[in-house]
């Protein structure tokens, strides 16, 4: 096969084995396309950040080059990864007891500071207890496979983040998913659910990651209570900005009781690592046993946990920076809507650019990258491809000149492929 034959195939043709080749053939034919030169959207593997994450800082390509790019891809909106507070916690975290636990949650992995961040989170959410996993994936995994079960019902919207669907498909639940944030469709899918189905779970992104909009939480709480179902919110990218003190997406539509399972990822504004679920002490007992990302794993290191209290001690006293951040928001909001682009409907820090044509996509990622503006490049599987886009990530800490600046790197690509 020559390297345009591959190139016609898709992410999707090299995902299983093909009649008569090696199990690990089909990796060799993605390195000679990667190799080829030729713009597949995956030109990020390769590139290194040669110093902190900040709103302008240096990258390394794959070819050597180093050069200076503003970032727009980091989901570290409130800059707290680099928040001076949180760095003497943690270093004072890891100096107290080491860089790793060496032990899971159950044996030995767990220090009072874990107590404190399971407490603070939970407090947070005005909730009886908390649970706190060392991967954000790894949560949505542990807590819908803990919970789910054959003859169980989980109804997704179909934009939910992809650890998600993994967790609905391990579970061994019945999957029903209705149109991203299609209430019509998803009360039709609520009546036609037979009654011997034993349990029922409403799941839903709070913040969507790829949209940027917020899960219509209000209609879909009451939903749930007429249907008698269970509801599960991943605020992975609400947490910290939205809602009016910062809760996150239920917060914005004042429904936090309303949620039986509050579940976040301790990886974006936190600038850590790691995801919570927030619930009755029933339901966080029940998943210490039960969840085997958390069982079975490996606890976080008490340097991100350290860091992970006084970011948690920010949020209580709404001291982030929520507010600098979205006056970035806003603005860099109206100037994409002034430029002529289409923004979607955007209520978070999540902005997404439709390109709506994957050719055109690869080649504005990678000159905006070239002229000195990193984004984030979405097409399938994350997004279907005649939605493939750019997705602009806000942090805090951008200067409104960095701001203006990539707004006009991304005038020029825009009128040069006829974007806008
Ligand atoms: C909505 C959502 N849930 C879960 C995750 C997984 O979190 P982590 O990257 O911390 O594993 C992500 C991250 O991409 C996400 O966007």
């Amino acid at each position: 096969m020559s390297i345009l034959e591959k190139l016609n195939n898709k992410f999707e043709n090299f995902t299983k084995t093909n009649e008569g080749d090696d199990l690990f053939t089909k990796a060799k034919l993605v390195s000679e396309i990667l190799n080829s030169g030729i713009n597949t959207g995956n030109e990020g593997l390769g590139m290194l950040s040669e110093e902190k994450v900040q709103g302008e800082y240096s990258i390394r390509e794959k070819s050597g080059n180093i050069h200076k790019v503003i970032m727009l891809g980091s989901n570290s909106y409130l800059n707290l990864a680099t928040n001076p507070e949180v760095i003497e916690s943690a270093k004072s975290a890891l100096i107290k007891y080491g860089y790793g636990m060496g032990a899971v949650s159950n044996y030995a992995g767990i220090t009072p500071l874990h107590k404190e961040l399971e407490k603070r989170i939970a407090d947070f959410y005005h909730c009886e207890n908390s649970i706190v996993f060392p991967s954000g994936y790894g949560t949505n995994i542990g807590v819908i496979t803990a919970l789910c079960a054959e003859g169980d019902v989980v109804i997704n919207d179909s934009a939910n983040h992809a650890s998600i669907f993994d967790g609905c498909k391990l579970s061994g639940a019945d999957i029903k998913v209705f149109p991203h944030g299609d209430m019509n469709a998803l009360e039709k899918i609520l009546k036609k659910i037979p009654k011997n189905k034993t349990g029922r779970l409403i799941i839903t992104d709070g913040v969507f990651s790829m949209d940027g909009d917020i899960a219509k939480l209000d209609i879909i709480t009451k939903l749930a209570k007429e249907y008698q179902c269970r509801t599960m919110v991943d605020d992975a990218h609400g947490i910290g900005i939205v809602g009016k003190s910062g809760r996150g997406s239920a917060e914005h539509y004042n429904v936090i009781d309303k949620i039986d399972l509050n579940v976040g990822m301790l990886s974006k504004s936190p600038g850590g690592l790691g995801g919570y679920c927030a619930a009755s002490n029933d339901i966080i007992q029940f998943l210490k046993l039960y969840a085997r990302t958390y069982f079975f794993s490996t606890a976080l290191p008490t340097s991100i946990v350290g860091g992970l209290n006084t970011v948690f001690k920010l949020f209580e006293q709404d001291r982030a920076g929520r507010e600098i951040l979205w006056e970035k928001i806003n603005y860099l909001k109206s100037k994409l809507y002034e430029a002529g682009f289409d923004i979607g409907h955007s209520q978070s820090a999540i902005i997404p650019v439709m390109i709506y044509d994957e050719d055109k996509l690869f080649k504005i990622h990678s000159e905006l990258r070239q002229n000195g503006l990193y984004t984030n490049i979405v097409t399938y599987p994350a997004v279907r491809r005649k939605e493939c886009r750019l997705r602009l990530c806000v942090m805090k800490e951008l200067t409104y000149a960095q701001l203006d600046k990539a707004v006009n790197l991304l005038y020029v690509a825009g009128k040069k492929y006829n974007i806008i």
